[in-house]
């Protein structure tokens, strides 16, 4: 999968990508990412890409032509590509949309600085407009790390051979269950006793427990939405009784 970013700021993106899973994504040819220097498409000697809002206000706003001329050079190689504008007035980002934007083979992130971009771009150039949360960062350049990394775990052999981003939380609806490892004692705090037991049912029913407890308990909203059988039900059930007495 390729991403393009349109940006003013391409060094804020080197060192995100050459770390780690998503490194080795790109040293295995699983993502292409390229930065876009939106500057580099100002036409006049001063290569300026803002300026003062019309009608008045606070700030300046990224120039419609610049913008325009960087997706056009883009999409040159390739018609098709799904054009993205991070803002914090887009759809909130969230594992479902991850999972669906990883089944496109190529995106252009547009990254915003400023008072955002002029109107025009959105209404011409734009193809869908994404926040990932309800707060306002200096720049769109953050949210597109944000999105490249989410949706690049979905991809074939980005997460190694035996891991599916799949399995992780959000999808089923659930929260993980807690997870422990050596020593089975720290500071007189134990591991379960189960987890040590090797009977592999009783680990299962206890990680479900959990994995229902630790939802109910943090983000009840999640269980509205989500397909419990009979059995996760009555665990539910029995949680809240014990959370009452
Ligand atoms: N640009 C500034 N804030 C943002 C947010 N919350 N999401 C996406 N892009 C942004």
């Amino acid at each position: 999968m390729r991403f393009d970013i349109l940006t003013l700021f391409p060094a804020m993106f080197s060192s995100p990508f050459q770390q780690s899973i998503l490194a080795k994504a790109i040293e295995k040819g699983l993502i292409e990412v390229r930065t876009v220097n939106i500057r580099d498409f100002a036409m006049d000697k001063h290569q300026v890409v803002d300026d003062a809002p019309y009608g008045g206000g606070q700030g300046m706003v990224m120039k419609v032509e610049p913008i325009a001329r960087a997706i056009e050079q883009v999409k040159l190689g390739n018609p098709s590509v799904r054009t993205v504008y991070l803002t914090p007035e887009g759809k909130r980002f969230n594992q479902e949309t991850a999972r669906e934007l990883s089944s496109r083979s190529h995106l252009i992130l547009l990254c915003g600085r400023y008072e955002g971009v002029d109107e025009r771009v959105r209404e011409l150039l734009v193809d869908e407009e994404i926040s990932i949360g309800d707060y306002v960062l200096t720049g769109g350049e953050l949210a597109a790390m944000v999105l490249i990394d989410a949706v690049s775990r979905f991809l074939p052999g980005v997460l190694g051979s035996d891991r599916s981003a799949e399995e992780d939380s959000f999808i089923g609806s659930l929260l993980e269950y807690p997870q422990y490892t050596r020593p089975p004692s720290f500071r007189g705090y134990e591991v379960p006793e189960v987890l040590l037991s090797g009977n592999h049912q009783a680990i299962s029913g206890w990680r479900k427990k959990e994995a229902l407890r630790r939802t109910l308990m943090r983000r009840p909203d999640l269980l509205n939405g989500a397909s419990l059988s009979e059995e996760d039900k009555k665990i539910l059930e029995e949680i809240s009784r014990e959370i009452v007495s």
